[in-house]
């Protein structure tokens, strides 16, 4: 059962990726992009997911979508069981979901103007009258931070950070509850990334939106997040509310990526060294047996070569996947 104000809940969310054969007779290798996620975002929150190009973040947020098939698992919105959901009542349920992308040059239509481009999800998900869409579409643009002068202007009209507003009032037409940020500052000069980063707080304030929010950066989460899952080779290796994440950090991945992370206070600048992480990640198709970062972990022990660790709760809502721990 549901906690009362738990929005979204995954349970064991498994996505794999049949790959091309290797030769004739071999067999298919399988990728196991999401390999058995648990996590639980609640209402009005925002849940940062952070790692390393290909951990499997924007497949995780695609299978919450159903945008890939999930081969196992669970997941719930509310009281609804988004893996049982088929045909309309899964374009009804899209509605409520909607997603920010990283590049805002490459995920507009550069073919369409800027209010149709936000217009567009009303027209295909048939909200309200046409007349009452122009009139969302307007609303929509004032609450970004655009002009209504720039309604008609297209894509290439606008700068970076503009264009991420057009796609933030495009997200945010519908009144999804939750809404996906996959990246949606990297690609952007930073000044400009904690505008955007400032506007989505406010968003979220005023509209009470649910934020999934994706980035392979911890510095980019540490002032929007309410709880903190990191993610390597597909497994959430440490969960925690922000502030046990930031304060108390207990894998030694999440250490590293933190002390890459400047830190705006003195007093914790002079403690923290650099941990850089040295070798590669293991091919994805051909795991280990045992811990998926030994191959990289400045602490690995020989049991960790062959001994999984598992996502064990250590404090207060901190969990984390270590044997060190
Ligand atoms: N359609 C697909 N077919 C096969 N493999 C895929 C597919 N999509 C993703 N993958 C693989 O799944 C793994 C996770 O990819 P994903 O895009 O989810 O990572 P990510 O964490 O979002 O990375 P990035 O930070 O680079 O966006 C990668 O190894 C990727 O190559
Ligand atoms: S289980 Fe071992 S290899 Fe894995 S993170 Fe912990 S110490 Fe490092
Ligand atoms: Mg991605």
């Amino acid at each position: 059962m549901l906690e009362a104000t738990s929005m979204l809940e995954l349970r064991d969310v498994e996505v794999r990726f049949n790959l091309k054969r290797i030769g004739l007779f071999g067999a298919v290798p399988q990728l196991r992009a999401v390999d058995g996620v648990s996590l639980s975002v609640q209402q009005g929150e925002t849940m940062a997911i952070v790692g390393e190009s290909g951990s499997g973040k924007t497949t995780l947020a695609l299978a919450i979508a159903r945008l890939v098939p999930v081969a196992s698992g669970e997941i719930q919105m509310g009281d609804i069981d988004l893996l049982g959901l088929t045909g309309e009542s899964l374009r009804t349920h899209r509605q409520n979901m909607q997603f920010i992308f990283q590049d805002p040059y490459s995920s507009l239509n550069p073919r369409l103007r800027a209010q149709d481009i936000v217009r567009e999800p009303l027209d295909r998900l048939a909200i309200g009258s046409v007349d009452s869409r122009n009139q969302r579409v307007q609303e929509m643009f004032e609450q970004v931070g655009l002009r209504q002068d720039q309604l008609r202007l297209f894509p290439h009209q606008f700068s970076g950070g503009q264009r991420q507003r057009i796609g933030i009032a495009r997200a945010i037409a519908s009144r999804p509850s939750l809404v996906i940020c996959d990246e949606p500052v990297s690609a952007l000069d930073v000044g400009v990334q904690a505008q955007i980063l400032n506007l989505l707080r406010r968003l979220q304030k005023d509209l009470n939106l649910t934020y999934l929010f994706i980035s392979h950066d911890l510095g980019v989460v540490q002032h929007m997040c309410d709880s903190i899952a990191v993610m390597y080779m597909g497994k959430i290796v440490e969960e925690s509310d922000r502030e046990s994440l930031f304060n108390n950090p207990l894998h030694p991945y999440t250490r590293a990526l933190l002390s890459a992370v400047p830190s705006a206070d003195p007093s914790r600048r002079n403690r923290e060294q650099r941990i850089t992480i040295s070798g590669d990640p293991p091919n994805p198709i051909d795991l280990p047996p045992g811990c998926r970062f030994a191959s990289r972990c400045p602490m690995v022990e020989e049991r960790c070569k062959s001994v999984e660790p598992i996502l064990t709760l250590r404090e207060k809502s901190h969990q984390v996947a270590c044997h060190l721990v």
